[in-house]
This record gives structure tokens, C-alpha cells and sequence, in this order.
């Protein structure tokens, strides 16, 4: 097809302008996604099937659940991203692809369709780091609406999910440095822990957020984890302290003050996060930091940033902040910018760290 974006402006794609029309596919964990994204920024369309009925009744998320749901999904899901953006896979540049991390059974049902649909369409394949995606989500902007001050470099990145806590220093697009990450539990994990010990909703995040808005958040002390000044984080000594509130509340047959110890437990993550993504800023100075994950999704957490004005603070959308493929595709552009082409040899990476890109 000689009009697709790419062919069209050669001579003008770069990585400040990541010229290509992308479709991005995520199934990485519980969400089947896939949308089209345009020049690293404009989402074309967005469709996002959840899981997370299925698995609140485990109270977590079970694997083999999980893949077997993503074949039912994902060729539903994609199609309605190619509908909603009015196109055809023969007026794309690319196809972009989850690789990893994630759960390995779940990364192959879309890392497969992405090989079929390369194959049937002739595009380019592109694996793409999972956190790499929650970077670039910070990046885009629904179509009509205008991003008005992108990210600029160097910048420190917080990248906060179900399964990672990252310190990334961004230097410059698809360069990074990681700076520290978990020892332990993940901060979305954690949540999703003290979560179930207070018998809240799956996923614990949004149930703690929405029980912390009555209570007390210095109702306990429960212990920050500075570990030195490290910019590695660990949460599972603070999952223990509220087991054990928890275990002499109940063994004094007190009704368990829900709203104090989900304000409690909240507010020791989001000072941690907070304080070490801001001394990381400062060491490396940095003038914008970019907070990007499921957890990101936090009100608390997105008010201890946006409230001081030292640094610009990039959070992506609500939409965004948990698993969706517009930040995959989002990425793929970039990518796709700077050259990658995978082969149709690409396997699942279900441990790729973002150091090693
Ligand atoms: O990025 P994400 O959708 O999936 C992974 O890549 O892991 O993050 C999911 C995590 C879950 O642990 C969930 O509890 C957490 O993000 N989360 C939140 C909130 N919304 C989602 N944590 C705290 N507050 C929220 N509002
Ligand atoms: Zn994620």
C-alpha cells in the first residue's frame, strides 16, 4: 500500500515525531486489548475486554483461567479495535505485541495472533516490553483532545503495577536506566494483599481507595521501608504489620476498623513512592517525573505529585493507568521508529526486565 503514513512522510519520521499507524495488542495478565494508535500519540481506537469478574471470585488471578478467556477475546477485541478506527490491517504500518513480562500462557495467545495477522497482512511484527508500554501511555492523548507539555528528558519514571515497582531514569526515548525496583511485593500486589486481609473486593486497589476515603490514615503507624535511601522499595514487612493489627484486633473481638487501616496502609505506600521518586529526581536532576501503572490509578498518590510544584508531573489518563494496548501500540510506534522488526521467531519473555532493553 503506498499510502500508509510511513511511506508518506520518510523523510520526516523520527523519534520526537514517531510517524506510523499501529495496531497494539496486550494480553499480558487479565485484560484482552487491542487499538490502533497513530504517530505515538493519537488513539485511534481503544477496546479492552476485563477479566476481573472471572478472577474476583478466586480473589486473584488464576493462569490458566486467564489464557483460556484471552482466546475467547482476543479476535473479538481486535476486530473491534480495527472497526472502531474505521480501518483495515492493510492501512496499518505495523503490529505491535506484548512480549513480556506477564504470565506466560497469556503473552502466547497474543503474541499468536499478532504472528497470524503479520503473515495474513504482510506488516511488520514488533514485541514490546509490557513497562515499556506504561511509559509511553503517558504520552498519548485521546483523538480531540491535546497533549499540552509532552515528557521531556531526562525524566524520572515511577512505574507502579500488579506485578512491578520500578525507578526508571528515562534519558531520552527508549533509553533507560533502571534505578531500583521491589526487593518483595509489588505495590499494586500489595494492595491487593492488605486487600484481602480487611476481606475487601478484588482487585484490592480501587477497595482500598474507595475504604480509605472514610478513615484515619494516622490511625496506625504502620513502618515505611526507606531501606537506606535505596531507590529499591519492599512492601511485604508493611503487609505484615497490617496482618498483625489485624490478628489482634480479632483476637480482641474488636470489629475490624476497615476505613482507618485501608487510610493506614495507603498513606505508608504513597509517602514511600512518593519520597523516593522525588530523591531520585533530585539526584539525577531531572525536571519532569512520570508515574505510570495500575497504581498510578491511585487518587492519593496522584495528589502527593500533582500537589508539590518542583517537578511536572506526567500521570496518564484513569483509562490509561491500568492494562490497556494503546500504550502498547503507543509504543510500537516509537519502536517502529527507531527500526525494530521482529521475526516471526519472537517468543514470549515473561521475565524481560526493562534494563535489558
Ligand atoms: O498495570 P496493571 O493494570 O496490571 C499490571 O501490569 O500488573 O495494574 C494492576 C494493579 C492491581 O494490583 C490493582 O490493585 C492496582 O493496579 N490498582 C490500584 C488502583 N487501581 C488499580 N492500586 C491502588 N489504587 C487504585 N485506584
Ligand atoms: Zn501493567
Amino acid at each position: 500500500m503506498a499510502d500508509t503514513l510511513v511511506e508518506e512522510n520518510l523523510d520526516k519520521n523520527s523519534l520526537d515525531n514517531p510517524i506510523a499507524r499501529i495496531l497494539g495488542i496486550e494480553t499480558s495478565c487479565d485484560e484482552t486489548a487491542a487499538a490502533v494508535v497513530e504517530n505515538g500519540r493519537e488513539i485511534l481506537s481503544s477496546a479492552v475486554a476485563s477479566q476481573v469478574d472471572l478472577h474476583a471470585q478466586f480473589g486473584g488471578i488464576f493462569p490458566e483461567v486467564a489464557s483460556r478467556q484471552h482466546i475467547l477475546a482476543i479476535y473479538p477485541i481486535v476486530d473491534q479495535a480495527l472497526k472502531g478506527a474505521h480501518l483495515k490491517l492493510a492501512d496499518l504500518d505495523g503490529i505491535a505485541v506484548t512480549r513480556g513480562p506477564g504470565l506466560p500462557g497469556s503473552l502466547v495467545v497474543g503474541i499468536n495472533m499478532a504472528k497470524g495477522l503479520a503473515i495474513g497482512s504482510g506488516l511488520p511484527l514488533l514485541g514490546i516490553n509490557h513497562l515499556e508500554g506504561h511509559l509511553y501511555s503517558a504520552w498519548l492523548r485521546e483523538v480531540g483532545t491535546k497533549l499540552k507539555n509532552p515528557p521531556r528528558f531526562p525524566l524520572l519514571a515511577l512505574i507502579v503495577s500488579g506485578g512491578h515497582s520500578e525507578l526508571i531514569l528515562m534519558k531520552d526515548h527508549l533509553v533507560y536506566e533502571r534505578l531500583g525496583g521491589t526487593l518483595d511485593d509489588a505495590a499494586g500486589e500489595a494492595f491487593d494483599k492488605v486487600a484481602r486481609l480487611l476481606e475487601l473486593a478484588y482487585p484490592g486497589g480501587p477497595a482500598i481507595q474507595a475504604a480509605a476515603v472514610e478513615g484515619n490514615p494516622a490511625a496506625y503507624e504502620f513502618p515505611r521501608a526507606w531501606l537506606d535511601d535505596s531507590y529499591n522499595f519492599s512492601f511485604s514487612g508493611l503487609k505484615t504489620a497490617v496482618l498483625r493489627t489485624v490478628q489482634q484486633l480479632e483476637k480482641q473481638k474488636s470489629p475490624l476498623p476497615k476505613a482507618d487501616l485501608a487510610a493506614s496502609f495507603q498513606a505508608a505506600v504513597v509517602e514511600v513512592l512518593f519520597h523516593k521518586t522525588i530523591l531520585a529526581a533530585e539526584e539525577f536532576g531531572t525536571k519532569d517525573i512520570l508515574v505510570a501503572g495500575g497504581v498510578s490509578a491511585n487518587k492519593a498518590l496522584r495528589e502527593k505529585f500533582t500537589s508539590q510544584k518542583k517537578y511536572r508531573v506526567h500521570i496518564p489518563p484513569l483509562s490509561l493507568c491500568t492494562d490497556n494496548a494503546a500504550m502498547i501500540a503507543g509504543a510500537g510506534c516509537f519502536r517502529f521508529a527507531a527500526g525494530q522488526r521482529d521475526d516471526l521467531e519472537m517468543d514470549a519473555a515473561p521475565t524481560w526486565t526493562i534494563a535489558e532493553l
